[in-house]
Formats: structure tokens, C-alpha cells, sequence
């Protein structure tokens, strides 16, 4: 049972006392944990001036239970969800989704982590103990007035929303991580409004890639960068020396526009995380190649296909409507949902209740970071991507599931839409 309060507070970003809300304290919240086969119960209480839900990123559970837009919890109401944990090992995440609000109330610092473990679908020689050599990294950027509040007003002329100059890890900016093993794995979470990430180290070392949003990957992919777009989670392992001091940072990145993604945020370097080493570091194992068995879901499978077109703050031309749902998927069939973005901005798409696997990206195989199960999918322009997922278990023609863009600011003007399996 767990026991969530959304309160405001203020925090030291650096600026004085900034106004901010938090689940059980002044910023965030805290995170959670839960284990396969445990039946989980969260219960949350808005001690706000308005309105807000709780959502449960990534988790498969059934629709009265996930913190949506028709889950609304009053000012002074106790909202309780309860469900069972039937999913891989993975790195999940909560915040608010109340209708046309989203981005505003996580941007104010309504987010946490939510981990899940499975000893089946897990690797027990990663690192593993929780805030030793396994450490949750919730990355946004923040933006100040002159009075060190935190200005939410919409940057740029991309109409991308929110995209601070500031980062916070964890809520603290500048922030340092005292190492003191040789491998440490990063559970890394975009819980930014609209800016993407792409992590590396500054001294270019290399890092084993272990996991994304839904799972570990079958085979660990070694690479120096790493692009999560809003709401996307990596799970990483870094090795480290005694005598280095390694940064995470994050680089310029492809954002799909060209010459026009410096105004997306695409040409900003940011250190997000500095690894101090302490002078004897206790010996972790290497990162074993292989990691998990990874089911495929076969094309073949699929007993239907839908195509979302995400452009001009809509899908398929239509904007969210709380009373329209736009697909019934039938319960425990497999769909293709074929997926493009044609106004020319970065996008990316999220699914509630499934976690999805990509069949294809720009008509290829997807490349080694999205191989595992992904519940938030970046989606470039003009890219076509190709997704597959089984609508398992829980049937519910009432209650409607999101599926949306995740950049917070798209999803709160119009660029959602609403499931309901059947
Ligand atoms: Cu992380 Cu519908 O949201
Ligand atoms: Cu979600
Ligand atoms: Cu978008």
C-alpha cells in the first residue's frame, strides 16, 4: 500500500525559493516499487488548489485504474487505484494527466519514479542496489523568471512548449553522484515537457545500453549516445575507474528538422550528472552480452492495423475529445498501429496500458536501441514507424485508454486520443 499526497512546497533550484509541487514533499516524489505478482494499492490524496489524476506510465492494468483524464481527484479527494503487477522488470514512472493540465503540473515538479521487479526478467549480475550502484535519474529542464519562479510560459517559435536552460536532476541542479563501485547502472527518465535528450559521456567513453521503457533488451548494445524523447526511460551501466571523473552530458542531437532543430533545442549540450569516483571502487561483474528472452511478436499476428497521422496539434485530424474514442481494440488481439508525423516538428507517441515492440522505422528492421519493449516512441518527421502490441487482459468498453504525443505541451493542445478495449 502505498500513500501519495500532491503538495506544493517550495525548492532551492539555485534562484531563492521557487514555488513547486510534489507527491510527500516539496518537489517529485518518492519512488516506488513493487514486485511481479504482488497486487498493488496507491492511494492519493490532492492537497492542491485544483484539480489533478495520477497516472501510472507504462503500467498494464486495467482502465478505471490508470490515473487518466476520467480518474479526476478534487482538491481535498482521496483517489485509491489498486491492480496487479504483471509485466517485466522495468523502470516506470508516474505524474499527473488531468485534462489539458499535464504539462503545467509536471512541469511544477509532479513526477517519480516507478519500479518494477521480476526475477524472471531480470539479470542479477547487473548492478542492484538501489541508490549504491543503481541510481534513478529523472532529468528535466526548468526555466526562471526574475523572481526565481518557474516560468511555464512556451519557448520559441516550434511551438514545442516548454524548453528551460536549466536542468534538475532529481530536483537538484548541478548535481554530482559520490561513485564507489566500477559499474554503476543509470535509470534515466525524461520527465521534461518537450526536450530530448541525447546522453553521452564527456569524455566519450562508452556504455552498455540494458534496458528500455518496458524491460531489459535481449542483448546489451554498447554505444556512446543515447536520445530519449519526453517520457522514454533507458536503463544504462557505465564503467568507471578510480582517478576518472566521468560527466553525463547531454549533446546535440538529430531532431529530424534540419537546420531549424536548434529551435527544438537540438543544438544545446548540458551536463546533466558528474560521476566523482572514490579512490578504491568495490568490483562489480561485466555486463553479460546476453540478457533476457525477448518474445517477438510476429506480423503475422496482428488482426488489425490503424494509421495515426500526428500534425497541427491532432491525430487523424481530430483533437482529444474526452467523449469520442477513436479505436476498440479487441481484448488480447495484436495490432499494428502504423504511426507518422507530417507538420514538420519533432513529435513522439506513448500508449497506456501495452508496452509495444517496432516492427519498422522508415521501412527498416529498428535499430538495437528499440528492439525492447517501449511504452514512448520518439517520433521524427516525416519517419514512419511501425508498432506492434497485444491488448491483453483487461476489457473495459467504459473507460477509455490515451494514447497521445508525449511533448506535454502537443498532448494538452489536442494531439491525444482515446482506446477502449472491448
Ligand atoms: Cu506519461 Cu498518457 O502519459
Ligand atoms: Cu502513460
Ligand atoms: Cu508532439
Amino acid at each position: 500500500m502505498f500513500n501519495l499526497t500532491a503538495q506544493a512546497g517550495t525548492q532551492d533550484f539555485g534562484h531563492g525559493a521557487t514555488s513547486t509541487w510534489g507527491f510527500n514533499g516539496a518537489v517529485l516524489g518518492p519512488t516506488l516499487r513493487a514486485t511481479r505478482g504482488e497486487q498493488v494499492a496507491v492511494s492519493v490524496t490532492n492537497a492542491l488548489d485544483q484539480s489533478t489524476t495520477v497516472h501510472w506510465h507504462g503500467m498494464h492494468l486495467p482502465a478505471s485504474a490508470d490515473g487518466g483524464p476520467h480518474q479526476p481527484i478534487m482538491p481535498g479527494q482521496t483517489w485509491s487505484s489498486t491492480w496487479k503487477i504483471d509485466q517485466p522488470a522495468s523502470t516506470l514512472w508516474y505524474h499527473p494527466h488531468p485534462h489539458g493540465e499535464t504539462a503545467r503540473q509536471v512541469y511544477r515538479g509532479l513526477a517519480g519514479m516507478f519500479i518494477l521487479d521480476d526475477p524472471a526478467t531480470s539479470v542479477a549480475t547487473l548492478p542492484h542496489d538501489y541508490g549504491v550502484d543503481d541510481i534513478p535519474l529523472i532529468v528535466q529542464d526548468k526555466k526562471f523568471d526574475d523572481a526565481g519562479q518557474l516560468d511555464a510560459s512556451p519557448s520559441g517559435v516550434t511551438g514545442m512548449g516548454i524548453l528551460g536552460d536549466t536542468i534538475a536532476v532529481n530536483g537538484t541542479v548541478g548535481p554530482h553522484l559520490d561513485v564507489t563501485t566500477e559499474r554503476v547502472r543509470l535509470r534515466l527518465l525524461n520527465a521534461s515537457n518537450a526536450r530530448s535528450y541525447n546522453f553521452g559521456f564527456a569524455d566519450g567513453r562508452g556504455f552498455a545500453l540494458v534496458g528500455t521503457d518496458g524491460g531489459l533488451l535481449d542483448t546489451a548494445y554498447e554505444t556512446d549516445r543515447l536520445q530519449l524523447s519526453p517520457g522514454e526511460r533507458a536503463e544504462i551501466v557505465v564503467t568507471v575507474r578510480p582517478g576518472e571523473n566521468a560527466v553525463l552530458r547531454s549533446f546535440p542531437q538529430d531532431l529530424g528538422m534540419g537546420r531549424f532543430d536548434r529551435f527544438a533545442g537540438g543544438d544545446d549540450t548540458f551536463d546533466v550528472l558528474q560521476l566523482r569516483d572514490a579512490s578504491a571502487l568495490a568490483p562489480r561483474p561485466a555486463v553479460p552480452s546476453h540478457l533476457v528472452g525477448l518474445p517477438r511478436l510476429p506480423r503475422t499476428e496482428a488482426v488489425q492495423q490503424r494509421r495515426f497521422e500526428l500534425t497541427d496539434d491532432a491525430i487523424n485530424g481530430q483533437k482529444m475529445d474526452m467523449n469520442r474514442v477513436d479505436a476498440a481494440p479487441v481484448q488480447d488481439s495484436v495490432e499494428i498501429w502504423k504511426l507518422v508525423n507530417t507538420d514538420g516538428v519533432p513529435h513522439n507517441f506513448h500508449v497506456h496500458d501495452v508496452q509495444f515492440q517496432v516492427l519498422s522505422q522508415d521501412g527498416a528492421a529498428p535499430p538495437p536501441p528499440l528492439t525492447g519493449w517501449k511504452d514512448t516512441i520518439f517520433l521524427p518527421p516525416n519517419v514512419p514507424i511501425e508498432l506492434i502490441m497485444r491488448f491483453s487482459d483487461y476489457a473495459d468498453a467504459q473507460t477509455p485508454y490515451m494514447f497521445h504525443c508525449h511533448m506535454l505541451y502537443h498532448e494538452d493542445s489536442g494531439m491525444m486520443g482515446q482506446f477502449v478495449v472491448v
